[in-house]
């Protein structure tokens, strides 16, 4: 019997899946620019499954790549070239919202990415300003490890400091330690009198001081998103949005906040040249659909090198000056949480497998004290590059849990080492 057979006497027939045009959606990652192979995939229906699925695969020395629904952007959902189930962000929310609550991430692929996907990643999204990233949500987790075994602590206790944090290790592992199966998350109260304002800013240092300045002076600050005018173009181009102000700016500054003075104060901020402000809900979603459709559009005018990094705040104006000069000459989108220093540099251009830009931007983060990862992830992508971001010690420690947890590295060789 073969290994598909094997496991579909696990999962049932119809959970397995060996067609080569049904695999390749799930082996290549959602930019195209990572593809690898598989010899099947499967989607178990529970915990006990997926144990029984990892050991069987375990048995046979079968490399397994766990996969939510593949929004990552960095090949860390796809297998290399050696080589389900799940409930999304929107549904989690939405169920959440029916008792006054909310989840506390939220980002652009809610609609297709999976809570365990997101726990993998350490998803950051367009909330992380407010209520910190997918490990600050985490109060327990229930995980196969790649022995077959279970790991479970969903108590969810907030006071319970028996150990190690093994959830908070999960997060932000990327498939490398344990396949997810079922989490204990923190939700917050659902915010009220929301409030989404659009202005024009000349560029990201300006719009860093003016997301400090409305910090401090305006009720919640839900979100800080930055973009520029090149990605606007490339909205109304593609998307067919008109411009979202009376002229076009070199960049501009979303912000959300909550709360029943915020609009109010948001208006008196003395130093906005010219704003767009919605209160109800179709309004704010025009203005955010300038910010969110930045992806799609990229996306829809090649297969971008995405390079997700952070700055220091105070270093944002002298890493974007220098950037122009990094990427030249290709087309240059930058956008990003700008509440958090986090810059998504986006190059289209070279081929897909020249990194050289890749390389270049990584290193001027690294130099400007920032990190080669700020909300994404590793991936196969940044393999090279970690060594910018974490010390040898830290290295050395994270490939001695590795092993430890996975010491025939069976689960998603290749991301991350
Ligand atoms: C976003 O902020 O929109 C996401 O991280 C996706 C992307 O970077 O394209
Ligand atoms: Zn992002």
């Amino acid at each position: 019997m073969g290994l598909p057979d094997e496991l579909a006497a696990i999962t049932g027939r119809g959970h397995v899946f060996t067609s080569r045009d049904v695999l390749e959606g799930y082996v290549t990652d959602w930019t195209r620019r990572y593809r690898g192979t598989a010899a099947c995939v499967v989607a178990p229906g529970s915990a006990a499954e997926v144990a029984e699925v990892v050991r069987a695969c375990a048995r046979r020395d079968a490399p397994i790549v766990p996969q939510g629904c593949n929004t990552g952007l960095v090949g860390g959902s796809v297998p290399g070239q050696a080589g389900g189930a799940g409930v999304t962000i929107a549904e989690l929310d939405a169920h959440a919202r029916l008792a006054g609550f909310g989840y506390g991430v939220d980002l652009g692929s809610r609609d297709s990415a999976t809570v365990g996907g997101t726990i993998a990643t350490n998803a950051g999204g367009v909330h992380a300003v407010r209520y910190g990233y997918t490990r600050a949500q985490l109060l327990g987790a229930e995980a196969v490890l790649a022995d077959g075994s279970v790991l479970s602590h969903l108590a969810g206790l907030t006071a319970d400091n028996a150990g190690y944090d093994l959830a908070g290790l999960l997060a932000g592992s990327e498939g490398t330690l344990g396949v997810i199966t079922a989490a204990r998350l923190r939700l917050w109260p659902a915010e009220t009198a929301l409030v989404v304002m659009l202005t024009g800013v000349a560029g990201i240092a300006a719009a860093a001081a003016l997301f400090a300045e409305i910090r401090g002076t305006t009720g919640r600050v839900r979100a800080a998103e930055y973009f520029e005018a090149a990605g606007v173009a490339l909205v109304g181009k593609v998307a067919g949005l008109p411009l979202p102000l009376a002229r076009e700016y070199p960049a501009y500054l979303l912000v959300e906040a909550a709360g029943a003075d915020a609009a109010q104060q948001l208006a008196e901020l003395p130093q906005l040249a010219d704003a767009a402000v919605a209160v109800d809900r179709a309004g704010r979603a025009r203005l955010w659909a300038y910010r969110e459709r930045h992806t799609e559009v990229i996306s829809a005018a090649g297969i971008p090198h995405k390079l997700d990094v952070a700055v220091p705040m105070s270093e944002l104006g002298a890493f974007r000056a220098a950037l122009a000069t990094a990427t030249m000459p290709h087309k240059l989108i930058v956008f990003g949480h700008i509440g958090a220093g986090n810059v998504h540099v986006n190059v289209l251009g070279p081929d897909p497998d020249d990194e050289r830009v890749d390389e270049a931007v990584l290193r001027l983060a690294a130099a400007h004290g920032g990190t080669v990862s700020a909300e994404h992830g590793i991936g196969r992508a940044k393999v090279r590059w970690l060594h910018l971001s974490r010390s040898g010690e830290e290295i050395a420690a994270m490939r001695a849990v590795k092993s430890a947890l996975d010491p025939s590295g069976l689960l998603n060789p290749g991301v991350l080492f």
